[in-house]
């Protein structure tokens, strides 16, 4: 279902906006997809396990969706939750953009799209929701993860979906080793659903 370059910083593929109807148990969207970014032309299997299973979000605060692409998990987020500040954070701009125009035609005034570098330092997250670009490789992966967790308020949490096929039980074991109690929430289709909570 992914474009193969989709995290790179700018996609040399050539543009094809796609729209797709995103339907979950408790709200309808349609989002504009696009190639050289993750999932054009429909929901992910894990990105939807995460928008069905994840525990309820707190009324406010500040979310994250780390790895943003198109910007289903931010958008669900800021619908569920409209007192809230979602931050979609991706580093591929074409993901960026569609992330910014899919928030815009839903009428969500409170989702911040931004490259990484652009979240200001003083903001800490209430949740982290991540469907996490496993494909950039173990070490990078690992640096991003620690690079955002010490990031989470001391009573928030992360929500991480994983494929098993992708190593979603080592990822698990090794943030617990690396002192972020991770617990699995529930296993489907293939994914793992992880809670990573504070040290
Ligand atoms: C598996 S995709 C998930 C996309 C979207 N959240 C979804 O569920 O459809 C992971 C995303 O992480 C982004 N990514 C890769 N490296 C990143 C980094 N260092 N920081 C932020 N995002 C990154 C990729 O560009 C990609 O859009």
């Amino acid at each position: 279902m992914s474009d193969s370059q989709y995290f790179g910083e700018s996609p040399e593929v050539a543009s094809s906006p796609l729209d797709i109807d995103v339907a979950l148990h408790d709200l309808r969207f349609v989002l504009r997809t696009d190639r050289g970014v993750f999932a054009r032309g429909g929901l992910d299997t894990g990105t939807r396990f995460l928008l069905d299973q994840a525990p309820s979000l707190p009324a406010t605060g500040n979310f994250l969706d780390l790895g943003c692409g198109s910007g289903p998990i931010a958008l669900t987020m800021a619908l569920r939750r409209p007192a809230a500040r979602v931050w979609a954070v991706d580093v591929n701009s074409r993901a960026r953009d569609l992330a910014r125009f899919n928030a815009d035609r839903a009428g969500s005034t409170n989702v911040e799209v931004c490259s990484p570098e652009a979240v200001p330092d003083t903001v800490a997250f209430d949740v982290i929701w991540s469907n996490p670009p496993i494909r950039i490789g173990k070490p990078a992966l690992h640096e991003l993860l620690l690079r955002w967790l010490p990031r989470l308020h001391p009573h928030g949490i992360a929500v991480l979906v994983v494929s098993k096929h992708l190593g979603s039980d080592s990822l698990a074991r090794w943030l617990t080793e690396q002192g972020w109690p991770t617990d699995r929430l529930g296993s489907r289709a293939g994914y793992r659903l992880l809670r990573v909570a504070q040290p």
